[in-house]
Formats: C-alpha cells, sequence, structure tokens
C-alpha cells in the first residue's frame, strides 16, 4: 500500500483528480469506480477542470459507482438525494463522458427487484471486464461503500441496513434529514478488493482516529476499510489532518518522496529545490 500525505485537503485532492486523469489517459477505456460523498466534490470539481482544459478525455470510460440509496422516492435522475443525481451534477454533467456508460446501483428497483438489480450490477461490471481502479471515501464507521461493520470481505453488491454512525453521518446532506434512508445498495468488499487498483482519499480530522485504524490496525471486518491491506495495489491519499493519527508517517513521507512511480506528482517546491540541489554538484 502507497499511503501519500498532502499538506492540505485542497492538495490532497488535486492529487487524486491527477492520479485518476493519468489513468484515463494511459488506457482510454478506463473502467473506473466512483464514490460520492463530501470528500469527493472537489475531486470531481478538478476532473471538470481538467476536462475543460483539455487534459483528460472521458469519452471511452466506463464508470460504475459504488452504492447508492434504497427507498427515495421519484426517480433517480431527479431526486436531489440519490447518488446519480450527485454524479450528475458534480461531474457526468459537465464532461464527455457517454451517460450509457454510467452505472450506478439501481437502489430505485422495486422491492421485490433489488436483489436481482443487485446480481446483475455485479454482472455488468464482470462483463465489462472488471474496475480498473476503484475510488474510494472512509465513513467514520470505517465503511467502504456501504459495507458497515461485520460486513464479510467476500461480500458482493446487495442491499445492507445503514448504522447509527452513517445515519448522523449523512442525514445532515439530505433536504430534509428525516428522510435519509436507512438501506442502500452498495458493491460489496468483495466486489471493491476485486478492482485492479484502490484509490482511498480521506480528509480533515474527523477521518483521523478511523484512518490510522484502517491503516495500522488490524485487519478486521468490523472494520471495513482494513481490507485495503489486503490489496496489492491500493494507494491511500491523506491530508495532513486525516493523516494526524498515523504512527509511521515519516516512513511513509520518506517513501513516497524516493518512490519512482511517483516523481512525478512530488510538490512542485520540494522538486526544485532537489533541481538546485543538482545543479549545484
Ligand atoms: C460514497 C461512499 C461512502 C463515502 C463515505 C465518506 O459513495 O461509498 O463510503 O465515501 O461515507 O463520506 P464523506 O466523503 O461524505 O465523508
Amino acid at each position: 500500500m502507497d499511503i501519500i500525505v498532502m499538506p492540505t485537503a485542497a492538495e490532497a485532492e488535486l492529487l487524486t483528480a491527477r492520479i485518476i486523469a493519468d489513468a484515463i489517459n494511459a488506457k482510454p477505456f478506463y473502467k473506473l469506480g466512483l464514490a460520492t460523498g463530501r470528500t469527493m466534490e472537489n475531486v470531481y470539481a478538478e476532473l471538470v477542470k481538467m476536462y475543460k482544459a483539455g487534459k483528460v478525455d472521458f469519452s471511452r470510460v466506463i464508470s460504475f459507482n459504488l452504492d447508492e440509496y434504497v427507498g427515495l422516492k421519484g426517480k433517480a435522475e431527479t431526486n436531489k438525494d440519490s447518488y446519480r443525481y450527485f454524479m450528475n451534477y458534480h461531474l457526468f454533467n459537465h464532461v464527455n463522458i457517454d451517460k450509457r456508460n454510467t452505472h450506478v446501483p439501481n437502489g430505485f428497483a422495486p422491492a421485490d427487484e433489488l436483489d436481482a438489480a443487485a446480481i446483475a450490477y455485479e454482472e455488468e461490471m464482470e462483463d465489462a471486464g472488471g474496475v480498473d481502479m476503484q475510488l474510494l471515501g472512509i465513513g467514520r464507521s470505517g465503511h467502504i461503500g456501504f459495507n458497515e461493520p461485520m460486513s464479510s470481505f467476500s461480500s458482493r453488491t446487495r442491499v445492507v441496513t445503514l448504522t447509527k454512525t452513517t445515519y448522523e453521518q449523512n442525514s445532515p446532506l439530505f433536504t430534509k434529514p428525516e428522510d435519509m434512508p436507512m438501506r442502500a445498495m452498495t458493491m460489496g468488499v468483495g466486489t471493491c478488493l476485486d478492482a485492479k487498483r484502490l484509490l482511498l482519499l480521506a480528509t480533515h480530522k474527523e477521518k483521523a482516529n478511523i484512518v490510522a485504524a484502517a491503516l495500522e490496525g488490524p485487519v478486521t471486518n468490523m472494520i471495513s476499510a482494513t481490507a485495503l491491506q489486503l490489496h496489492e495495489n491500493a494507494v491511500v491519499v491523506l491530508d495532513a489532518d486525516a493523516a494526524s493519527k498515523l504512527k509511521y508517517k515519516e516512513e511513509y513521507a520518506f517513501q513516497f518522496a524516493n518512490d519512482p512511480k511517483w516523481a512525478a506528482y512530488q510538490p512542485a517546491k520540494r522538486k526544485a529545490s532537489r533541481a538546485k540541489a543538482k545543479a549545484k554538484k
């Protein structure tokens, strides 16, 4: 696992957007797993800026979102609390992705069709050849997607019941907080682990404890994000606040600064001082 700590949330968001854009540019038919939530809003804003500046082309990207609420009224496209609406609003409406290639779990399916919709979602990912990179946030409960504590590491897309912690985290985001559903359809932990690469972003102090537990604590299904420790190609981007409770911060910084694969992502200042030092020799 690579852990990258940036001084500010804005820098962490920009770096995350750059990793995504570079991956798409390297392989245009990219299968991109996406996440919603406050943490992602500026990542998508950065990607929109990059698209408008001609730096990234989404025309052949196929996307799969992690999750969607179950029990919202009306249509996914028009219900402002839905994750489909979030994605259209923050990203899809502003870039050249073909909306037919964007997938969000169908939490709006009729009650007796939800299980079939979850299975169909897994099949769609499989038919597309699997997800190349899955973007992840982390909830206060330690969830990735909506995989609350006690989710099996082999779980697949399914309907889950949310925890009180998640209700408290997300209900303030609702037009009417009491309208937040208690259930959601989410990719499983196992589904996430199948992605070829994982990219988790966490920012701000409120995530510091859960980030430390997820990255440096024992692997446990009480904290779904600890599953990242089992993945062979996981990247975690943090701001200094979210990283503040990590024990081995200095080691991660040292590795990031010296790993050739991250050379292009070094903060400009550091790059410049290295160039200066070289010039002096
Ligand atoms: C969203 C998702 C969640 C969020 C997590 C963090 O699609 O799957 O796991 O990433 O709840 O949410 P924020 O960013 O609002 O703190």
